[in-house]
């Protein structure tokens, strides 16, 4: 299925290339996120303030290694963000689609530095629990804005290297958690108040950002605003030429005018297609089970038997290995396309997840420690695992549902891509502690049977999109797909609560 079609003419000029990058610090603030609650869950400054009694299970060392950290409450506290995010991501849709990308991205930091200041100075549970939803509102604005506009803006034959930079972003914000992690954990006894707190410093850079860069040409577009439309793509592409672009744009939005409710549109039987590719894609990239590695990674290595110390420090070096497998897939995601590393990735995770159970199941019974070598076996196999997820199920979700969908219900449908990841990462934050508990090691082999659902999934029903300007989807992907073509046979017939 690749793109015969001309490249529209573009220049990647200084100018676009910090609106890239300005962006993506929506993505550093929602790695940031993931990466903060793990580490501070573990601290006990902050264990003996907000939830003393878990602090008391974890010093009775005969307790059972599975079990040691399963409590709700401390669930609740990571968890309590992604629901948050879940809910605030349909007012941001319809901020997207009203007032532009761009407000919605101010937005997004303004929430975030509330909840920073608030979590920084929290003295009560409730305080922390307010301050992890006003970050879940910035998340849930930012996750659905940035990456649209990162596609909208990119040039199409570096849409998905320009998307994934929300994706790298994400890792190093995740690393970056996890360094001052390491370091706070020697402060007491306010350390986690630093690592709340710093949460702040990508919500500015945000926040400065969304002031400096310029709204998307669909987006002017689709508001009406069409002659700025044409001066911001002339300015994004660096080029004076950009009629035949706009005019697709143009075409684009005037297909779109015929039906003002989005959402009510998103569920007709021809927009099907892309609302469950788009949805079911998320659900898949949170049952790869690498939030139970990303938010939980300091516990699960002290589960391991190691010290508090080298489970943040083990935790440092699978998100560096995160940051640089991510560039793998800006290099190649445009070249070999998304479903190749999507397939090679789903092997390679289903070997590192079976390998962790089979050693776990066998050497880590519920009381005692493994020996240092095979625990650091665990190490290098949950490096595998996290590096195959960087180049291909991490960006891939949200690269493809940002391109999948035709203008009218782009932002919508996103909206629901956004909210399935919130739902799926909540369930897991929420769950994880509990089903390592009651499962133990057999956990690994659950998400080891999703991993192959999703590589069937891939071979079968995702179509490539490399190279298919995002315009023109409905014709030259969902129409020409052997299965999902059927859904265009039959127009105006619908589903659902059309
Ligand atoms: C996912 C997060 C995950 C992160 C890891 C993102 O794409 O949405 O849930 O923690 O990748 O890098």
């Amino acid at each position: 299925m690749a793109s015969r079609e001309p490249h529209y003419k573009s220049k990647i000029t200084p100018y676009v290339f910090a609106c890239w990058i300005l962006a993506a610090f929506g993505g550093l603030m929602f790695g940031y996120d993931i990466g903060i609650s793990g580490g501070v869950t573990a601290m006990d400054d902050f264990l003996v303030k907000f939830f003393p009694h878990v602090h008391e299970r974890k010093l009775h060392a005969q307790e059972d290694n599975y079990c040691r950290y399963d409590d709700e409450l401390l669930q609740l506290f990571t968890s309590s963000l992604y629901l948050a995010a879940l809910i605030a991501s349909f007012f941001a849709s319809k901020a997207c689609t009203k007032l532009g990308r761009k407000p919605t991205i101010t937005m997004a930091s303004t929430f975030f530095i509330a909840g920073a200041i608030i979590c920084a100075s929290a003295e009560k549970k409730r305080m922390i629990i307010a301050g992890r939803i006003l970050f879940g509102v910035g998340v849930g604005f930012a996750n659905e804005a940035v990456p649209l506009f990162l596609t909208e803006i990119a040039p199409q034959q570096h849409r998905g290297a320009v998307n994934i930079l929300f994706q790298l972003f994400v890792t190093i914000g995740i690393f970056i958690a996890n360094l001052i992690n390491y370091a706070t954990v020697m402060i007491h006894p306010n350390g986690w108040r630093v690592s709340l707190g710093l949460a702040a410093v990508p919500g500015l850079v945000l926040l400065a950002g969304s002031l400096f860069i310029m709204e998307t040409p669909p987006s002017l577009v689709e508001m009406g605003r069409k002659e700025e439309g044409r001066e911001a793509l002339r300015i994004i592409r660096g080029v004076d030429d950009v009629d035949a672009e706009f005019e697709q744009i143009l075409a684009a939005a005037e297909q779109a005018k015929q039906g003002k409710h989005h959402f009510r549109r998103l569920f007709k039987r021809s927009n099907f297609p892309p609302l469950f590719v788009g949805t079911i894609i998320q659900v898949f990239q949170q049952f790869t089970g690498i939030n139970a590695i990303m938010f939980y990674a300091p516990v699960l290595f002290r589960t391991l038997g190691f010290n508090s110390h080298a489970s943040l420090l083990s935790s440092v070096i699978t998100g560096l290995v995160n940051v640089g497998a991510t560039f793998v897939s800006i290099y190649a995601v445009d070249k070999i396309g998304r479903r190749k590393l999507l397939l090679q990735a789903s092997c390679q995770m289903f070997v590192s997840q079976m390998a962790i159970g089979v050693i776990l199941s066998t050497h880590l019974q519920a009381t005692g420690t493994m020996s240092k070598g095979l625990a650091a076996v665990v190490v290098i196999l949950v490096c595998t695992f996290v590096m195959s997820f960087a180049w291909s199920w991490g960006p891939m979700g949200w690269l493809i549902p940002s391109e999948i969908f035709p203008i009218e219900t782009r932002a919508a449908g996103f909206a629901f891509a956004v909210s399935t990841n919130m739902i799926f990462t909540f369930v897991i934050a929420q769950a994880f502690l509990s089903m390592l508990c009651h499962m133990r090691s057999q956990i690994f082999f659950f998400f080891s049977a999703w991993i192959v659902a999703m590589g069937l999934f891939v071979l079968f029903l995702l179509p490539e999109t490399k190279g298919i300007p995002i315009d023109q989807v409905e014709e030259r992907l969902w129409k020409k797909h052997p299965v999902w073509s059927s859904f265009y046979k039959e127009e105006g017939s619908e589903y659902g609560m059309a």
